[in-house]
């Protein structure tokens, strides 16, 4: 029988490229999201994409903090591990244990090692958080290190995701950030489709080779793959509380990214040069030697691919999900 996987926050951008994996993969994969921050659309879409596989994708519109939904939902069915890409501490880790699944893999971020002295980083460098978002992370990576020190039966991974772009090569499945994107690529897209008259470069006067940040890009699908990839590895007895990053091992400036989307778009993105933005480190890079090695997992796209897939993304849908329908 094949597995049975909950996919918390799987209707996001990292959440839905997983849950196609996953189907593709040969598993079922039972979606929980309260659709804050995504949209339904994304979920139909997954199931399109996934064909015959798509029957094996059941959704559920819920909120994770809904602890007798929750309850009820466990109580319907056995799952073997828990995906948590949902941007909430929940109470699910309680009524995971109370149902008998112990089996955790849970999305950090590359963010927990702040401005590191030295690159690449690895997995046993100190972590810190730099800013809010990063706190969150570091202090779920705590409460998952406590819930496995309290009880060994846990198996818990905590994957470093260094900076997740480029989409589906369908073009029919992407990131669609609510409001004025944060990150880099979301905000280079809607400069490329008009949205946006120019990007706002943060920071030219690092000690990198152009003077902007450097950062490991690693296409989404990439990312998703390391999710399967860990759900392996749970399966591994030896396995207790484990974190791996996610990156590619490559590190690539600003200026790097926006010429790579220009030539993958053919538009040209108009920059305007500004201060450094507080919080972001100069350099971050991953050691991928851990996730080579323990996960069997490695990232096959470059950052060419990355834009192409992006650009083919937006192109389709220059307003995300809210755009008109695409053709596939
Ligand atoms: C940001 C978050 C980090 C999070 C990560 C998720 C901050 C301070 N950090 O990290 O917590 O884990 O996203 O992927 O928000 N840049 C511009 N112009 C822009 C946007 C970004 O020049 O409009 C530059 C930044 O200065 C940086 C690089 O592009 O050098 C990448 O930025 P971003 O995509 O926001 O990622 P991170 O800074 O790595």
């Amino acid at each position: 029988m094949s597995r049975n996987i909950l996919v918390t926050g799987g209707a996001g951008y990292i959440g839905s490229h997983t849950v196609l994996q996953l189907l593709l993969g040969g598993y079922k994969a039972v979606v929980v999201d309260n659709l804050d921050n995504s949209s339904e659309t994304s979920i139909n879409r997954v199931r399109e994409l996934a064909g015959k596989h798509g029957s094996n994708l059941i959704f559920h519109q819920m909120d994770l903090r809904d602890k007798p939904a929750l309850e009820k939902l466990f109580a319907s069915q056995t799952f073997d591990a828990v995906i948590h890409f949902a941007g909430l501490k929940a109470v699910g880790e309680k009524v995971m244990a109370a149902h008998g699944c112990k089996k955790l893999v849970f999305s950090s971020s590359a963010t927990v090692y702040g401005w590191p002295k030295v690159v690449p980083c690895t997995e046993e460098f100190p972590i810190c958080a730099m800013n809010p978002y990063g706190q969150t992370k570091l202090f779920i990576e705590e409460m998952c290190r406590d819930i496995y020190k309290s009880d060994s039966e846990w198996k818990i991974i905590l994957l470093r995701y260094f900076n997740p772009v480029g989409a589906h090569s369908s073009g029919y499945i992407g990131e669609d950030p609510r409001g004025i994107p944060n990150n880099l690529m979301p905000f280079v897209q809607q400069v490329a489709v008009g949205r946006r008259p120019e990007l706002t470069v943060f920071g030219t006067d690092y000690g990198t080779k152009d003077g902007t940040g450097v950062r490991d890009y690693i296409h989404v699908v990439d990312l998703a793959d390391g999710h399967i990839a860990a759900l392996s590895k749970l399966s591994d007895p030896s396995i207790g509380c484990e974190v791996y990053n996610l990156g590619t091992g490559k590190g690539t400036s600003v200026l790097e990214m926006v010429a790579a989307f220009e030539k993958a778009s053919g538009k040209e993105i108009p920059i305007v040069k500004a201060g450094r933005r507080p919080g972001d480190a100069e350099i971050v890079y991953a050691s991928t030697e851990k996730a080579e090695r323990e996960l069997n997992w490695k990232a096959k796209y470059g950052i060419d691919e990355m834009c192409q897939d992006q650009w083919n993304w937006a192109s389709k849908n220059p307003y995300g999900y809210g755009s008109p329908e695409p053709t596939k």
